[in-house]
């Protein structure tokens, strides 16, 4: 595994692993996670809203019973606001909300600070301003090492680019949806990097993409109807494995970490074997995939 280190010092390794994905029960979960670090990941993405807490929960009973937590930096997210009696989910950026978030946050975890925390979204509406600076607090006080954004709006991230001290944006990142291309240069001229959510679409940039676009993509996906989509990765397989092509794409970019999900083991040591083939190989292209842009698409 190779690592790559963010501004304020967080070294993390290349693959990550992406736990919203993990099975409910405790026993399944801790085998994904237990080979995840043996296999050289030390990043856990999670959040708040990740099943109300109960994601953080298992992450949080992990770290404890198998005596983890210095193995591992912890990413979790903030500014959905949720309660226990209904599924109403309420968008608050506020610092209040933010201040009062972590410590549940921390609780859930079984931790003293997160390693990283992001806010889960937003738009230009938000007072920015009130959120930067409660992020600033924590991190001044020690809670968290370092904040970021998970987003996908191209104004939203320049915001935060020019008025804030993150160290990552989560965005969806892939050869199928490459609409951050457009922003990269610009993020890596900030010494921002990303966090790359998505990397195998689901399941679609594996071996078993007709499967999962049956299962999954019956209506296509972005400009892509699904048979052009199952077309363009039966072209792009014979090139070469998706999930390989997937991750070279992904190292050539200003990524901190390919976040990858995964239900089993099994999928978990597939793709990292896949990463571990082309993790020192030279860049490649993703031209069997058209150019996508947030104009069109910005959701
Ligand atoms: N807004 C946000 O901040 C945001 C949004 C989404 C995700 N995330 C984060 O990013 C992480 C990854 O997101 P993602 O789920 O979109 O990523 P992904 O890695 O592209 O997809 C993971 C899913 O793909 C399938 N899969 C994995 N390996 C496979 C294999 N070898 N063969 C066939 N199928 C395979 C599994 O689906 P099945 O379980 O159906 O088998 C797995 O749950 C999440 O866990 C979360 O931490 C953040």
């Amino acid at each position: 595994m190779n690592f790559r280190q963010t501004k304020s010092g967080l070294k993390l390794s290349e693959i990550g692993l992406g736990c919203m994905n993990l099975p409910h029960d405790y026993s399944s979960a801790s085998k994904i996670m237990t080979t995840a670090i043996e296999q050289g990941i030390n990043y856990f993405d999670t959040a708040d809203l990740y099943q109300k807490g109960k994601n953080e929960e298992l992450i949080g009973r992990f770290l404890k019973e198998e005596g983890r937590r210095d193995d591992v930096l912890i990413g979790s997210k903030v500014g959905n606001e949720f309660n226990y009696e209904d599924d109403d989910v309420k968008w608050n950026p506020s610092r209040a909300h933010i201040l009062k978030s972590v410590k549940d946050s921390l609780t859930r975890l079984n931790v003293d600070y997160l390693d990283l925390y992001m806010l889960h979204g937003g738009t230009i509406e938000d007072n920015m301003e009130e959120t930067i600076d409660a992020f600033n607090t924590l991190k001044h006080d020690g809670l968290i090492r370092a904040y970021g954004i998970s987003s996908i709006r191209p104004n939203v991230i320049d915001y935060y680019l020019t008025h804030s001290d993150i160290d990552v944006i989560m965005m969806q990142f892939n050869m199928i949806d490459n609409r951050p291309e457009m922003l990269t240069d610009k993020i890596a001229a900030h010494d921002v990097k990303i966090l790359a959510r998505g990397p195998i679409m689901k399941g679609l940039l594996t071996d078993k993409y007709s499967e999962v676009a049956d299962k999954k993509f019956n209506d296509g996906i972005m400009d892509y109807s699904k048979q052009e989509l199952t077309e363009t990765l039966a072209k792009a397989a014979k090139d070469a494995p998706l999930t390989e092509s997937s991750m070279r794409y992904l190292l050539d970019q200003p990524v901190a970490s390919i976040i990858c999900g995964a239900s089993r083991t099994e999928q978990l040591e597939t793709n990292l074997a896949h990463y571990e083939a082309v993790k020192n190989a030279g860049p490649t292209t993703r031209h069997f995939f058209k150019d996508m842009n947030y104009e069109d698409h910005l959701s």
